[in-house]
């Protein structure tokens, strides 16, 4: 079995997907060598693998000798991690695979970004020409991919423009922790109020806004409070009126179906980007023009039939709130896409609702999948 370096397995991300590996089994296939970036000498986790019992010691994450002995290294330690550690390994001569969860390799020209059920072969033909780097899609772009990558895919999308609805695990974990925390700010705040049925509305509101105001709540991880607010802007100031997170939506989609240049012609697709109060799956409100007049049953079956997650919800209001909210998808590897149905604007436009768990298609489920290619 192929020697495999994980690093930043204990972080959310990580954990998540050391998760995964082990449900599926990943672990009996490769010999895992643990790195730590704090803990090295410590103890590695005992539950993988055959060797179960007897994990070893953990790595120094940042010895690049002990790094560059390994055909592949696997990492959802983040991007300064990347930033530090990645060029001194192949300034040391290294030709492994670089598998990585970070933003930082990922519109490199030397990288492909890996979502297997829809760009398995931009990852096969990069495999054959000896590219090593496959880095992960950023989290709403593989979720909105997965979803409607049958549109995709096969060149019925003329344009498209997605507006988001972002759970807080975007941020981190300790941004959930501050939205929960806030939520129980709010509710401190009022919960007498609430208790009593006759209470003014309008007064409980006003104490709820004075505490979102107030520095007793504590929004120091999104800088404003989230519970009860909305937050129009992730990821950097691109100083053009345009988030980070926006500009990511529009060159990843592109890069990850393998268009510009002689590949065919790119998709225009832009949006807004906004965080909400949900935990760990992001949704996303799409307009789509697609390059022809297709009735719904047919994009309802293209999308349904793409692949094996990516599921049609019944344009109903019973289904929707059945299926299609971050509560029924969180912790399930489904992609419902709901809400299709063609707008006033012409027979080519239409609306879809898609939603996706950040942490499995949004970042883990992508590696583990990669890693399997790999050393398949
Ligand atoms: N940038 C994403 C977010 C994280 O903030 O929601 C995953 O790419």
């Amino acid at each position: 079995a192929p020697s495999v370096g994980l690093v930043g397995w204990r972080g959310m991300v990580g954990s998540v997907l050391m998760q995964r590996m082990q449900d599926e089994g990943d672990f009996d296939l490769i010999n895992p060598v643990f790195f730590s970036t704090s803990n090295a000498g410590g103890a590695a986790p005992a539950s993988a693998g055959p060797a179960a019992g007897d994990a070893g010691r953990l790595e120094d994450a940042y010895d690049i000798d002990t790094l560059a002995k390994l055909p592949i290294i696997l990492t959802a330690q983040g991007g300064e991690y990347t930033c530090e550690v990645y060029p001194k390994l192949r300034d040391a001569g290294w030709d492994g695979l670089w598998i990585d969860a970070a933003s930082t390799l990922r519109m490199a020209d030397d990288a492909i970004i890996v979502l297997d059920p829809v760009n398995r072969d931009v990852i096969d033909a990069g495999l054959a020409r000896g590219v090593r780097n496959f880095i992960g899609g950023n989290c709403t772009v593989s979720c909105m991919l997965m979803g409607l990558g049958g549109l995709f895919k096969n060149g019925l999308v003329e344009w498209g423009t997605s507006m988001t609805y972002q759970a807080a695990s975007g941020g981190g974990a300790r941004h959930m922790r501050g939205l929960l925390t806030q939520f129980g700010t709010l509710n401190g705040a009022v919960a007498a109020q609430l208790a009593d049925p006759s209470s003014a509305i309008l007064e409980i509101d006003r104490t709820v806004l004075q505490t979102q105001r107030s520095p007793e709540l504590d929004a120091s991880q999104f800088g404003v409070p989230l519970a009860g607010s909305v937050i129009p802007w992730i990821d950097k100031d691109l100083g053009n009126g345009q988030s980070k997170e926006e500009w990511k939506a529009g060159v990843e989609t592109n890069k990850i179906l393998g268009l510009g240049g002689d590949a065919g012609a790119r998709i225009p697709f832009d949006g807004l980007c906004v965080r909400i109060g949900a935990m760990r799956s992001h949704s996303q409100a799409l307009t789509l023009k697609l390059t022809e007049d297709l009735s719904v049953a047919e994009i309802e079956r293209i999308i349904d039939e793409d692949n094996e997650w990516a599921t049609v919800v019944p344009n109903t209001k019973e289904a929707t709130l059945e299926q299609l909210t971050p509560v029924a998808v969180s912790g399930t590897l489904r992609i419902p896409v709901g809400r299709i149905r063609k707008l006033e604007m012409g027979p080519e436009y239409i609306s879809a609702f898609t939603i996706g768990d950040q942490l499995l298609w949004g970042a883990a489920e992508p590696l583990r999948r990669m890693l399997r290619i790999a050393t398949g």
